[in-house]
């Protein structure tokens, strides 16, 4: 049975859903994002074509093995004032002592920003990133990025037992561990159940929100950016 005709069923027989039908209902409101053979990358929009997309695609192994050492050696500068989380541990991440790995970075941003504009940025690109180690509880509302073009987020380490919190949501809505981004000009989102290794790239008034997960004793560490020159 198609899941909206299910949700109908249910609802005209005021009976909740068993444990089955639930997992059906919640798996249709999540995307599953991915990369198109022919072009590298995937590409989200929401209804009616009229906001901005979602660009998305997925960093190597050994890349996201590598920041993430990298990430979690810096936690000296608190980038807190800056951030909409609700989130303790946020962190600037420079990369002065990186050179290397900053140009890799770079070159996949840029080859990701091409996806997505259709253009190769200019000589003068530039972002910067900050980490997160989210801990059960803590969540980020809804907000946009400031004062830069493009923003992105590279998620370096999302415990398989997070991805399955949204799957019991306390209602009806999935929630748990979910980023959703909201269209600008209907009640559409787009909701993601990220993995280790994804990577979106967004414009920064594209609102979008971070579900808390409440699992005991694991951690997301995820590295987001703003490009701030194109
Ligand atoms: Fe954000």
């Amino acid at each position: 049975m198609p899941t909206n005709t299910l949700v109908e069923k249910l609802m005209e027989d005021r009976q909740l859903p068993d444990e089955q039908q639930r997992r059906l209902i919640m798996e249709s409101q999540v995307l599953v994002p991915q990369c198109i053979p022919e072009w590298g990358y995937g590409f989200y929009q929401h209804q009616f074509h009229r906001d901005i997309s979602i660009a998305y695609n997925k960093l190597s192994d050994d890349l996201i093995s590598r920041l993430k050492e990298h990430a979690l050696s810096h936690r000296d500068v608190d980038f807190r004032h800056l951030l909409a989380g609700q989130i303790a541990e946020e962190y600037e991440t420079p990369f002065d002592d990186a050179p290397e790995l900053k140009k890799e970075l770079t070159e996949f941003l840029s080859t990701q920003v091409q996806n997505f504009l259709g253009n190769p940025p200019s000589k003068d690109f530039d972002w910067f990133g900050w980490t997160n180690i989210v801990k059960p509880g803590e969540f980020n509302p809804v907000h946009a990025h400031t004062d830069c073009i493009l923003s992105f987020i590279l998620y370096l380490d999302i415990p398989e037992v997070i991805r399955e919190e949204y799957r019991k949501p306390l209602t009806t809505l999935p929630s748990k561990g979910l980023i959703k981004f909201y269209s600008s000009y209907n009640s559409d989102d787009m909701t993601f159940n990220p993995k280790t290794g994804d990577f979106f790239l967004f414009t920064s008034n594209h609102r979008h929100s971070v579900g808390a997960f409440y699992s005991e004793g694991v951690e997301r560490i995820s590295f987001a950016g703003n490009i701030t020159k194109l």
